[in-house]
């Protein structure tokens, strides 16, 4: 999380959206939001119903929603088809199937652009190729790929059948493929030769050959894109070639009917214990709000080139790469590499290059180009951009600000928008053409969203208290279950206010005088590493299984650019030396483990770690202890404070 965001006065600037923005957009002023939204709150059925007949129906539902805490279901007895509303639609439309649905720049710099009409044919050949290779419905299919308009076919062909599909992030080792693969008990795994990343090969294939030979799997065939082009291994009967499978099928694949709570993607997400959680969404609620939110939040128009740079691995990329976007008939740029590659200009040269009018990214990424220097940023022309967007973290006020100035050229409206994994689609954002925005909040809930900040007891804070974001009443997209545990379900998101059915959103936050809602962070031990979520339990556990560690405890500490950084204190084994060599050891070790986003920036060796008598580690001293301050929360359940203090020495002699 930012800084800056800790600081206990709210920002004062105002920035309120351009006459000629607010008048061609949907939403135009906030007496048109407050009457939509308190309508949308005192009958969301209503709101939601009117919206969902705007997609295509192979069956209209009898029901919109039933809420049996903590399980709800939307659009009962309907059928549809997701993937037949992101392209059957539009292609079969003449006034829109000649319109470009996706526009894909590769790293090297090799471009392709699939019409509404193309995609839907390579959508029906996937689906068939899949089919032929005995995918059916409700399996699971692994898709690692890299950032290349196959990775979102391939999404759309699973979704067609009525697979569902498990994405995960091409930059996450084979450790983390081996889990998903098990926890999903997938039948199929979708990748490539290779994706290309700051000019380097990421060896895609080669990390899922790892992956299948750490055990048994229920894996029965690998479907292989190429891309990079350098050698590979394929296993005979169990691998096989893309290309050479689609030029075995039709492009004649009728979309299947879905019922609307019909899975329709696993996507995993870290935790503050255990392993990652599959989060599960369906069918028909995502399809209905992914639309929903697009349509209001970019409020995206018929001409617009609308770029999201996250990667397809994130839940970003699932609902705003693939599903709202195209959903709405959008065209979506995509750029499959890093952005200081070859140069670091390459976000604002693409911008030119396409005319982007949309620009939805994180702040990280914000940071980074700030500390690179605005002269890469000053040799394009940016005036394509008409709106601008972030997501992941907090936004600091000095992000924002760049943003706004540097690339927005004052003239952009900014929607700061605040969902989750679980959430399946944005619950709090401003409307660009009607919400008055500040540096650094994410505003107002959208329609159909009940948020509040709470006490333990589930009553509302004052305004200008910080309390827990939570989510009042059930709204479409959200997540349905954890993949194959309920009750891990129940408990880590309902149990907290079980008799009020509200959902724990884990974010604590307060509101200002205008009822803006500030995100402060998470509240448990989830860290925030470039707008990615990442487990304190996950980082720990692989640390651990290095033969010389013994214990260890992670925590995140600000980062100027990443948000977060991870520090990690570790105890070693009787007979194991701590050493530099050893720290080093341990970084390489956690990035084989998960990945390099992980990798711990900071490893402090100590020959103890501070635990409550009843042997739990208090990370919140350690937390103390790495952002430089002294320790000064209650230390009364601590069993040896001689701990503590000999970690708050060693930080200071090392600085
Ligand atoms: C957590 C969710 C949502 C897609 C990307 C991350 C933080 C996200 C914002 C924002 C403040 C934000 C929250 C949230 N977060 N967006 N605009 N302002 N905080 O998805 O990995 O599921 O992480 O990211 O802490 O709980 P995720």
């Amino acid at each position: 999380m930012a800084q800056k965001t800790e600081s206990s006065h709210f920002e004062k600037r105002v920035f309120k959206p351009g006459a000629a923005f607010s008048k061609a957009a949907r939403i135009k002023s906030m007496a048109d939001y407050h009457k939509l939204h308190a309508e949308s709150i005192k009958s969301p059925e209503k709101f939601w119903a009117r919206e969902a007949a705007e997609l295509t129906w192979q069956q209209k539902w009898t029901k919109v929603m039933e809420w049996k805490v903590p399980f709800a279901k939307w659009f009962l007895g309907g059928k549809l088809n997701i993937s037949e509303n992101c392209v059957d639609r539009h292609a079969l439309n003449p006034a829109r199937k000649n319109k470009a649905a996706i526009i894909f720049e590769g790293e090297p710099g090799d471009t392709r652009t699939l019409t509404y009409q193309q995609l839907h044919r390579e959508v029906c050949k996937a689906a068939n190729m899949l089919k032929a290779n005995g995918v059916k419905a409700k399996d699971r299919v692994i898709i690692y790929m890299p950032m290349v308009p196959e990775a979102v076919i391939a999404m759309l062909a699973c979704a067609r059948l009525g697979a569902v599909h498990s994405v995960i992030f091409g930059g996450f080792s084979a450790n983390a493929i081996f889990d998903r693969i098990n926890d999903s008990g997938a039948t199929h795994v979708i990748t490539a030769d290779g994706g290309w990343r700051r000019a380097k090969i990421v060896a895609l294939k080669d990390n899922v050959d790892s992956a299948l030979k750490m055990g048994t799997t229920t894996v029965k065939r690998v479907i292989v894109l190429k891309r990079t082009g350098q050698e590979i291994s394929m296993l005979e009967g169990r691998d096989t070639w893309w290309h050479d499978e689609i030029a075995k099928v039709t492009a004649d694949c009728p979309a299947k009917g879905l019922d609307s709570e019909h899975p329709l993607f696993i996507l995993y997400t870290s935790g503050s214990t255990g392993k990652p959680k599959g989060i599960l969404h369906t069918t028909g609620g995502y399809a209905v709000q992914t639309y929903v939110t697009s349509k209001y939040i970019f409020d995206l128009r018929d001409d617009d080139i609308y770029w999201c740079t996250a990667d397809v691995g994130w839940v970003t990329g699932h609902s705003y790469i693939t599903y709202g976007p195209l959903l709405n008939g959008a065209t979506v740029l995509m750029y499959e590499g890093a952005p200081d590659t070859p140069h670091m200009g390459r976000f604002w040269e693409i911008v030119e290059k396409y005319q982007a009018t949309i620009l939805y990214t994180a702040p990280t990424a914000i940071r980074a180009f700030i500390k690179w220097g605005d002269e890469h940023v000053r040799k394009y022309n940016l005036s394509s951009l008409r709106l601008l967007g972030s997501v992941g973290e907090p936004i600091n006020p000095e992000a924002w600000m760049w943003y706004h100035r540097m690339i927005g050229n004052e003239r952009c409206p900014i929607v700061d928008t605040w969902w989750q994994t679980e959430t399946g689609a944005i619950l709090i954002s401003p409307l660009p053409g009607a919400t008055p925005a500040k540096p650094g909040t994410a505003t107002l809930p959208f329609f159909g969203v009940d948020a509040a900040i709470v006490d333990e007891s589930g009553k509302e804070v004052p305004k200008g208290a910080q309390g827990r974001l939570v989510i009042r009443k059930p709204w479409p997209s959200m997540l349905r279950t954890l993949w194959g545990d309920k009750q891990r379900y129940a408990d880590v998101y309902w149990k907290e206010y079980k008799k009020l059915g509200y959902y724990l959103t884990g974010d604590g936050a307060k509101r200002d005088k205008d009822g803006y809602f500030w995100i402060i962070g998470r509240l448990d031990d989830v860290l925030n590493v470039s707008g990615h979520r990442l487990g304190t339990a996950e980082v720990e556990s692989a640390l651990v299984s290095h033969p010389a560690v013994a214990e260890a405890a992670v925590v995140g500490r600000p980062d100027e650019i990443k948000g977060q950084g991870v520090v990690a204190f570790v105890t070693v084994k009787t007979g194991q030396q701590a050493s530099q060599e050893l720290a080093k050891a341990l970084k390489a070790h956690v990035t084989k483990e998960i990945g390099a986003i992980a990798r711990p920036d900071d490893i402090r060796f100590t020959t103890a770690l501070p635990k409550t008598r009843s042997g739990k580690i208090m990370r919140r001293l350690l937390k103390e202890i790495c952002t430089g301050g002294e320790v000064k929360g209650d230390t009364t359940t601590l069993e040896d404070f001689s701990v503590v203090a000999a970690l708050a020495q060693s930080g200071k002699e090392e600085d």
